[in-house]
């Protein structure tokens, strides 16, 4: 009897063991996943100054007391409202491929970083469709991951990663971001 009960426990705590081991490991196993879909696009952003309203693609719409709608240097409290342009390469001449349309805020007192919110807007050949963007932005960090919440179209019920490298900046008025998109999970509606 002694045996029996004593192999009975011994069934228990190694199940135990083994749901604690696999209920840990699962969320890790995903990590293994390739990306479904990956590509890169261009976001070429002009902020609007007071006097370049031909060639702005964004403008602040909000501000905090210390700052003014067209004052770029005291950043923290300033919304933004975007319309930028997306090539596929890093050329501000070439044919677009879609807009970045949403805004973004600057959130750090004593500090550089913003939130984004906004969506990937396609239009091209490739693809027809959007992708959502949101999330912190730590400006001073050389590479930033964004997440990718969703999306429309080509991009139906899709997630990832979308990783921001500043690639080219004049000042604060206008600057270039070389975004590598990662979609981990790509779904598609059957008829
Ligand atoms: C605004 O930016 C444009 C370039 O887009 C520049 O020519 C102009 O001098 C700037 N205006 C001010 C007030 O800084
Ligand atoms: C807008 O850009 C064009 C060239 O694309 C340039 O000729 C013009 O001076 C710019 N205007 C402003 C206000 O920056
Ligand atoms: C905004 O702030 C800048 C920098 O302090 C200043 O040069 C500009 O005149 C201000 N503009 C307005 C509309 O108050
Ligand atoms: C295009 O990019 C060049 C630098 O590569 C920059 O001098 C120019 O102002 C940009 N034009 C626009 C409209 O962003
Ligand atoms: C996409 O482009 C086509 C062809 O230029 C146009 O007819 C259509 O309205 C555009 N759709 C969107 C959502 O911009």
């Amino acid at each position: 009897m002694a045996t029996k009960t004593s192999s009975i426990t011994f069934f228990f705590i190694i199940l135990t063991l083994f749901i604690t081991c696999s209920a840990t490991e699962l969320p890790q196993l995903r990590h293994v996943r390739r990306p479904c879909k990956k590509f890169t696009v261009y976001l070429h952003e002009t902020r609007y100054n007071g006097t370049n309203l031909a060639n702005a693609t964004s403008a602040i719409v909000g501000n905090p007391a210390w700052g003014n709608k067209t004052n770029f240097a005291t950043n923290f409290g300033n919304l933004f409202v975007i319309d930028n342009m997306l090539t596929a390469d890093n050329n501000n001449k070439s044919a677009p491929i879609g807009r970045a349309q949403g805004f973004y805020v600057y959130d750090i007192n004593n500090g550089v970083g913003a939130w984004h919110g906004f969506s990937m807007v396609f239009n091209n050949t490739k693809y027809k469709g959007t992708l959502t963007l949101a999330g912190e932005n730590p400006l001073l960090m050389k590479t930033r991951d964004i997440s990718v919440i969703g999306g429309t179209g080509d991009f139906f019920m899709h997630w990832g990663i979308a990783t921001f490298k500043t690639d080219y900046i004049n000042g604060l008025l206008a600057y270039r971001i070389k975004i590598n998109v990662k979609l981990y999970e790509c779904w598609c509606l059957l008829e």
